[in-house]
């Protein structure tokens, strides 16, 4: 797949999730509008997509029909979006920049910014259950569908992930407690949106193992750019602040191995997520695709 087919590619579907997160969220006269607005507010601020598009991805490339599971991939941009909402809070990162535009609570105020980030958590398992009707899933695949993502959002994924680096922050950690903080806080969302795009598109055992060696591999590289991005990106094309990490003492990739060490290490994971591919022919290109995007990505 050549660059111009991969922009095509990615930009078609993410106008399908955008419309899908219009259409799934109430607008903003819904009351109590506050609550609404500040929802709406950061989905639409401007976020790449990443994982509602490695949801439908992954189903193309065990033949499903992607178009069927918009509102599990909305969903899942759902629960990442609250996951940044409240990264973002002064009680976490205390940044004050977020895809482009002031955070959250900046503009809402912080109890708004919680709620509304507790808002998308909850609504996007309500909306996981539309693929029964949607995609015509049955109601034990879309049960399995959720079990993923309560698993990978909660204590023993994100949230785990979330806490341990809190709590690493000033602290000298090994390389095993941050390869704890990166699968679990970024990878097991990641894995989770992979997973969920190939049970739902059918996918065989083996299928569902590959890409899950795939997703692993990606999650991992893709928190790597971003602890990289944090040092040497230029906060205008990421649409963050820069330097967030050193003024938080993080536990990081560059803090612990270098930034040229790092990148290594970020290629040699994508290397990794691309051979767990081999068993696809061309129907995962756009996943080998984003995969390679990822050592070049500026934002
Ligand atoms: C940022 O994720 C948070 C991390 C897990 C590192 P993205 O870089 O995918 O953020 P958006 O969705 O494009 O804003
Ligand atoms: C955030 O990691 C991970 C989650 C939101 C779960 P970071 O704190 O590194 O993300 P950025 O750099 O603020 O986007
Ligand atoms: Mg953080
Ligand atoms: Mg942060
Ligand atoms: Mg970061």
């Amino acid at each position: 797949m050549n660059k111009d087919t991969f922009k095509r590619e990615i930009n078609d579907k993410v106008r399908l999730i955008d419309q899908a997160l219009d259409n799934y969220l109430f607008n903003s006269a819904a009351i109590p509008e506050t609550l609404h607005h500040a929802m709406r507010y950061s989905v639409f601020a401007g976020g790449k997509r990443l994982r509602p598009v490695l949801l439908l991805a992954s189903a193309e490339a065990v033949g499903g029909d992607a178009v069927l599971l918009l509102p599990a991939a909305s969903a899942f941009e759902m629960v990442h979006t609250y996951s940044l909402i409240h990264d973002d809070l002064p009680a976490m990162d205390n940044d004050d920049f977020r895809r482009g535009q002031p955070t959250n609570h900046k503009v809402f105020g912080e109890a708004m910014a919680i709620l509304a980030g507790d808002g998308l958590l909850t609504e996007a398992f309500g909306l996981i259950t539309e693929c029964c009707v949607s995609g015509n899933i049955s109601p034990e695949t879309v049960v399995t569908v959720i079990k993923e993502l309560s698993q990978a959002a909660g204590p023993f994924g994100m949230i785990g992930g979330q806490v341990v680096d809190i709590h690493s922050e000033n602290q000298s950690i090994d390389k095993d407690v941050l390869e704890y903080i990166h699968s679990h806080k970024t990878g097991a969302l990641f894995k989770a949106c992979v997973r969920a795009g190939a049970i739902m598109g059918r996918g065989s055992a083996e299928q569902l193992a590959a890409l899950t060696r795939y997703a692993e591999n990606l999650g991992l590289a893709f928190q790597i750019t971003d602890d990289v991005l944090d040092v040497e990106g230029d906060s205008g094309k990421l649409g963050k602040t820069v330097g967030s990490d050193e003024r938080l003492k993080k536990a990081t990739y560059p803090s612990l191995y270098g930034l040229e060490e790092s990148k290594k290490l970020a290629a040699d994971a994508v290397d990794r997520a691309l051979k767990a591919l081999d068993m696809f022919d061309r129907e995962a290109d756009l996943l080998r695709c984003i995969a390679r995007y990822l050592l070049e990505r500026e934002n």
